[in-house]
């Protein structure tokens, strides 16, 4: 975690308009922290998965059932995809979930970052204090010089969302993802590291 408010300050630099957020998640360390999800987390994921279909359909596919979850769980122990779990600090409740898709490395070094919230933790900011952390740390762990969200035009919560996060507006990809049996224009945001090199 040290590292990555420490590199909190490099993000400051990329966008000055997270200055208030990392100042915040500096100073007080914020609400909540972020781990790597666990075969463990199986039930607690599927019941939030469950109970916050009407938030999340038509913009994610979740989890909401245990063969789901394991095809899940293959994918982000793969070498192109992680997934995270927004937690409580202060009673380690899982209040969302954020993946890394499509890590490419070599000269592209970019990844498409996908989430979600539980149905009773929305409009808190929790999502904003998770992605934040989430990005910093997938940069620093993932040596990413890019991070794009795909996300459907009438999806106003996760736009704004990225906008928080320091995310800009690249386009609109017609036909861009397949969800729930259509395939679904996507806005691309992205947010954009400058590194010098493609070193880590
Ligand atoms: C996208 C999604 C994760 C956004 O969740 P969220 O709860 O709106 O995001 P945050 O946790 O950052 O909360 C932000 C809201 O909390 C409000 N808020 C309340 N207290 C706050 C606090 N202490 N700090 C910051 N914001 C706070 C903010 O004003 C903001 O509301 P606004 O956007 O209307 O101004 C959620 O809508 C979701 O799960 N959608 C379904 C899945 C989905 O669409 N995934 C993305 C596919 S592209």
């Amino acid at each position: 975690m040290e590292i990555v408010l420490n590199f909190l300050d490099d993000l400051g630099a990329i966008n000055p308009l997270l200055a208030p957020i990392i100042e915040e998640a500096q100073t007080h360390g914020g609400r909540i922290y972020l781990r790597c999800v666990e075969s463990r987390d199986r039930q607690k994921i599927v019941r939030l998965a469950r109970t916050s279909k009407a938030l999340h359909h038509p913009w994610i596919e979740t989890p909401t059932s245990n063969s789901l979850f394991n095809q899940y769980i293959d994918r982000i122990k793969g070498k192109n995809a992680t997934g995270m779990v927004v937690c409580f600090k202060h009673n380690d409740e899982i209040v969302g979930v954020i993946n890394l898709n499509e890590i490419v490395l070599g000269a592209f070094r970019s990844a498409r970052v996908s989430y979600y919230v539980s149905n009773e933790h929305q409009g808190c900011g929790l999502m904003t204090e998770g992605l934040n952390l989430f990005t910093a740390e997938a940069f620093i762990s993932q040596g990413l010089h890019r991070i794009e969200a795909a996300i459907q035009p009438q999806n106003i919560p996760s736009k704004r969302l990225v906008k928080r996060c320091g995310f800009h507006y690249e386009g609109l990809a017609k036909g861009y993802l397949y969800i729930d049996g259509q395939w679904r224009d996507h806005e691309r945001w992205a947010l954009v590291h400058e590194r010098e090199t493609v070193g880590v």
